[in-house]
């Protein structure tokens, strides 16, 4: 296979990929623990982990060996069999979570659309006619229609409509809101615990529980979207058991298959009995491949106790940032929850993402002016302290840019 130069491949990305990405200016081509290198041999410390995807870091042995065996014995056979890897995640999923019951799918999109469905089915049982799902201002769900439906942020339904009906947007954190916009067609209320394409907004445990006691009281589902904040990122497995609020859904992909695509739906007590055979169903989901990938990436999260570290070294992470924005005016709020972390500026963002990548570091920005930091779980204080270090650099004139 011929290797292209860098600048050849950008041209051919143009010549053969649809125009949706605006690519930062390097071509990836390994990865390990917590750094990637680019075709020029430039190393990096990967703070973003793709966008939460590589929670363990890159090329996990763990992963990669799971992978291997079971590409060996069984890459897919279709749902039409029993598949046991499949059902070792399911049973995994459950015992680690509130629910009962698990569906896989491939992605964050997908699992949420499974959601939905869910819900819509749900608020048709009794002989009701409901349909009508509340979720969040600056929410962000996926993007195929109904998911993109489901997402309270215009900037990425225009020019796609018309949309599935049947969405009500309400403010984030705000219980009244969420109070009026219930009426005899609302089926469920869909929100993520933190909001993350939304700029790192973490939900208050009161608004989430009087979520609880709404659902409760007007039968509806309760769904959290923890396709970001799930699965041990923010120093607990679910972001739910912060406010110790239990969902009647959880949707899950991203870190989930540690690269591999995979995402879930985890339901739990009558949400587990809305579906069907012939009502849902997917070629690929839940596949032997993605599940034994999902599998090592739960037993390592486990074993190696990645969790606890992403709580202690998030904290330490916060800590840090705070002294930075102690002395950096251009650093408006700093917030997050172990290693989901937001930094808001008082100027836009983009322009430091480059900055950070050309002195060895992988950021991302979001929401305009949140600088958004997802690295591996398994990172330690003294990347923390390198990534401080490249901060402060960054910052040197940033006060300047302050409109
Ligand atoms: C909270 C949340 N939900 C859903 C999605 C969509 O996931 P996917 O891109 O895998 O479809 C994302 C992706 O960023 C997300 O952050």
């Amino acid at each position: 296979m011929k290797n292209y130069s860098k600048e050849k491949l950008f041209e051919l990305e143009e010549k053969y990929i649809l125009n949706t990405y605006k690519r930062l200016p390097v071509v990836l081509v390994k990865g390990e623990g917590v750094y990637v290198w680019d075709s020029e041999g430039n190393k990096y410390l990967d703070f973003l982990a793709g966008i939460a995807v590589n929670s363990l870091g890159h090329c996990h042995p763990n992963v990669v060996n799971a992978i291997k065996k079971q590409a060996e014995e069984l890459i897919h056979c279709s749902n039409l069999y029993y598949i046991e890897p499949q059902i070792k995640l399911a049973k995994k999923l459950v015992e680690i979570s509130c629910a009962d019951k698990a569906f896989f799918v491939n992605s964050g999109a997908e699992a949420n659309e499974a959601a939905i469905k869910i819900a819509r089915k749900y608020g048709k049982s009794s002989g009701k006619n409901r349909f009508e799902i509340i979720t969040t201002l600056k929410s962000f769900h996926g993007r195929t229609l109904g998911a993109l439906a489901a997402t309270g942020q215009t900037k990425y339904q225009k020019g796609f409509g018309p949309l599935p009906e049947g969405f009500k947007y309400v403010a984030y954190n705000d219980l009244k809101a969420v109070e009026d916009a219930i009426n005899e067609s609302t089926c469920a209320v869909m929100v993520e615990p933190i909001q993350g394409e939304g700029g790192i907004n973490i939900a208050d445990p009161e608004y989430l529980q009087g979520l609880r006691n709404l659902c409760d009281k007007h039968d509806l589902l309760l769904i959290f979207d923890e396709i970001q904040c799930g699965l041990g990122r923010t120093g607990k497995m679910f972001a739910y058991e912060h406010s110790g609020v239990e969902p009647d859904i959880i949707t899950l992909a991203k870190s989930l298959g540690g690269g591999v695509p995979i995402g879930a739906v985890l339901t739990k007590g009558s949400a587990s009995n809305v579906f069907q055979p012939g009502d849902h169903g997917t070629t690929f989901g839940g596949n032997p491949l993605a599940c034994s990938a999902a599998n090592a990436v739960l037993d390592t999260l486990e074993s190696e106790e990645l969790i606890k570290n992403a709580s202690v070294v998030g904290e330490y992470f916060l800590d840090k940032l705070n002294e930075v924005k102690e002395k950096y005016p251009v650093i408006k709020d700093v917030r997050g929850k172990g290693l989901m972390i937001g930094v808001e500026l008082e100027c836009e963002g983009a322009q430091f993402v480059l900055e950070f990548q050309n002195k060895g570091v992988l950021i991302n920005c979001t929401e305009g002016k949140v600088l958004r930091f997802l690295p591996p779980l398994t990172i330690q204080k003294s990347h923390v302290d390198s990534f401080i270090d490249v901060f402060k650099e960054v910052l040197k004139d940033a006060e300047s840019r302050i409109p």
